[in-house]
């Protein structure tokens, strides 16, 4: 009793198939240049190629306390911010994952087949609880597997993220592969499709570590106003070099030209002419304007939102109705294979 579904088809896009994206954000408050250089950016400009489906994975905020009141406004920034940076809800489907409970449930059902010799080998656990120590919830070591049942739901082709992800997506991959192998072809093997310039933002406080938004003094936010953003820039730490060259070795410097090279679209060596026999103090300002200035549209549009609640929460709404018809489907389909649940199938 197994309907196989055209993902694409029932995103409520074209009628042609095209391969499936899915990717999300958690909305924990402060959204970065490195969010939208590293992910929104590219989901924008490849819109039009794929079947898109973009999360507001609030599921995965909860890992690490929250604050309520908070997450609601921060799941509503974030939709608003997906907006004004260019995700048109006629071509992607923006929803809020606990909107859709099949996520947690495929999770479940995934958390069964996947070993914890896997989870423990995720980077990004082993550096996050290390700070919480007992107090880590099991939540956070279980977040791969969540974030593995949200690609697998929906058959996605590729998964638009940042260098930091990479690991989970290839997380995805193995438990595909595995639930598989347990249990015939089901669930579709997804690929990370990750950029080379952007895919990782560096802190501007510390270059050595990632722009991340726990650390808003070294992070650029899409939503900070012009001021801070140019005394960011203007503190960002770099070295006592003055010639303005693309060398991997001199972390500050390499990160900021590589903002430059992303947001002017322009060569590693037009960009070394420019500042040619200049120092550190020009590119930074002109950075800054840059940054102001890509930013400004943004901002703008983002206002026009945030007055306009009803409007942002209705596509939130349409979007989780266009998705959940392939998340209940793939669902059932594994729910049948497992050998799990009789309201639905009955008895053979
Ligand atoms: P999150 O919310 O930490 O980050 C969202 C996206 O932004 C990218 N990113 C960066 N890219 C470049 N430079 C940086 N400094 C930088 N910081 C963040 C991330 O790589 C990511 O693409 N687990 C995910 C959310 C998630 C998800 C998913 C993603 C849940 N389910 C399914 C894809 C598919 C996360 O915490 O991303």
């Amino acid at each position: 009793m197994t309907v196989a579904v055209d993902p694409s088809r029932s995103v409520g896009l074209e009628a042609q198939a095209k391969p499936v994206v899915f990717s999300g954000i958690q909305p924990s408050g402060y959204i970065t240049l490195g969010n939208y250089l590293g992910a929104i950016r590219n989901w924008v400009d490849d819109q039009p190629r794929f079947a898109n489906i973009f999360s507001i994975v609030d599921l995965h905020a909860i890992t690490v306390p929250q604050d309520p009141v908070e997450l609601r406004g921060s799941i509503f920034t974030l939709a608003a911010v997906y907006l004004a940076c260019g995700i048109d809800p006629q071509q992607s489907a923006i929803f809020v994952q606990s909107d859709v409970h099949e996520h947690p449930e495929l999770a479940w059902i995934l958390n069964s087949v996947t070993p914890v010799g896997w989870l423990n080998r995720m980077t990004q656990y082993k550096s996050k609880s290390a700070k919480q120590r007992e107090q880590t919830s099991a939540g956070l070591f279980d977040y791969p597997v969540l974030m593995a049942a949200d690609i697998l739901l929906y058959h996605a082709n590729y998964v638009p993220v940042g260098e930091d992800q990479k690991q989970h997506v290839e997380l995805a991959r193995d438990i595909a592969d595995r639930f598989n192998g347990l249990f015939g072809e089901t669930l579709t093997m997804p690929e990370p499709s990750i950029r080379q310039v952007g895919a990782r933002i560096m802190s501007l406080s510390d270059p050595t570590s990632k722009m991340s938004k726990s650390e808003p003094e070294g992070a650029i936010g899409l939503l900070d106003p012009p001021d801070v953003i140019r005394r960011k820039i203007m503190r960002a730490q770099t070295d006592s070099f003055r010639d303005v060259v693309f060398d991997r070795s001199r972390a500050g410097l390499f990160n900021l030209l590589s903002i430059y090279r992303l947001l002017s679209n322009e060569t590693e060596s037009r960009i070394e002419e420019r500042f040619a026999g200049r120092g550190y103090g020009d590119l930074k300002r002109e950075l800054a304007e840059m940054v102001v200035d890509a930013l400004e549209p943004i901002q703008s549009r983002y206002g026009e939102l945030a007055a306009a609640p009803d409007h942002v929460v209705g596509i939130l709404r349409e979007g989780a109705d266009r998705v959940r018809p392939t998340a209940a489907e793939t669902l059932a389909q594994v729910k049948e294979r497992v050998g799990l649940g009789v309201a639905r199938i009955g008895w053979p």
